[in-house]
């Protein structure tokens, strides 16, 4: 991966984007507080977010718990495929960042139907009840095979869970990265793999946000 290739990557997003309404004030807003607010600029791409909302809208969720808000730009993607009565629970470690969030879910008129809970998600999560037709992780690396296995605890048959930047561009199976956030990966494609529970698969992908992907787990009626 050189330059020329981030550059033709970032280009086809934004092609994308110019014809298939990725964009639009509510989460492109989003996008420019967080970084007007000093967030990283670490979330979602805009097809990526659309993905999302794409997903949860085709399974009809209702209830959707989000592991790492940031700013709520993937909140708000997700939260936009509820019904008026649905619910997202969202855990957020940084007060300043959910302070963030809590705006921008509420600008883009999504706010009733989102719950920020602010705290290390390892100890939200054992607080929550209920289950959840779609759980989104997109934390701390290092605690992925944990949180997939709280969220498939709050599963239920046919819900889907979806872990962001399985790949990193290609650090998983680079045997001298050791940094906690590529063990951590490593770690939940073990749990993944060792889980009958779950039917899985993992996708590359390329875009503005360089070469990452994604895995998705549809848990099972066993
Ligand atoms: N999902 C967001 C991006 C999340 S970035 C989007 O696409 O728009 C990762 C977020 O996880 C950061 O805001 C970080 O503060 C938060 N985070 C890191 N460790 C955490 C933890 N242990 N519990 C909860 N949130 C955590
Ligand atoms: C990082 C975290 C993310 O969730 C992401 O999508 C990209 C980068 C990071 O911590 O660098
Ligand atoms: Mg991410």
């Amino acid at each position: 991966m050189d330059e020329h290739d981030e550059q033709i990557w970032t280009e086809v997003d934004h092609y994308i984007g110019t014809h298939l309404g990725v964009h639009d004030q509510g989460v492109d807003t989003a996008l420019t507080s967080s970084v007007e607010a000093g967030l990283p600029e670490i979330a979602v791409s805009p097809p990526q977010g659309k993905l999302l909302m794409l997903l949860a809208a085709s399974m009809g969720a209702r209830r959707i718990l989000e592991i790492g808000t940031l700013g709520g730009y993937s909140t708000i993607w997700l939260a936009r495929a509820l019904p008026a009565d649905g619910e997202l629970i969202t855990c957020e470690y940084s007060s300043e960042h959910a302070t963030v969030a809590r705006q921008n879910v509420d600008r883009a008129g999504v706010g009733g139907l989102v719950d920020i809970r602010v705290g290390a998600a390892l100890d939200t999560l054992p607080t929550l009840t209920g289950l959840f037709d779609l759980t989104f992780v997109d934390a701390d690396k290092e605690h992925n095979a944990d949180y997939f296995r709280l969220a498939l605890r709050m599963s239920r048959p046919g819900s889907l869970i979806i872990i962001d930047n399985t790949v990193r561009g290609g650090a998983v199976v680079d045997a001298s990265r050791t940094d906690p956030a590529t063990e951590g990966t490593r770690a939940l494609y073990a749990a993944v793999r060792d889980e009958p529970r779950v039917s899985a698969t993992g996708i590359q992908t390329v875009g503005s946000k360089g070469y990452d992907g994604f895995l998705l787990a549809r848990v099972l009626d066993v």
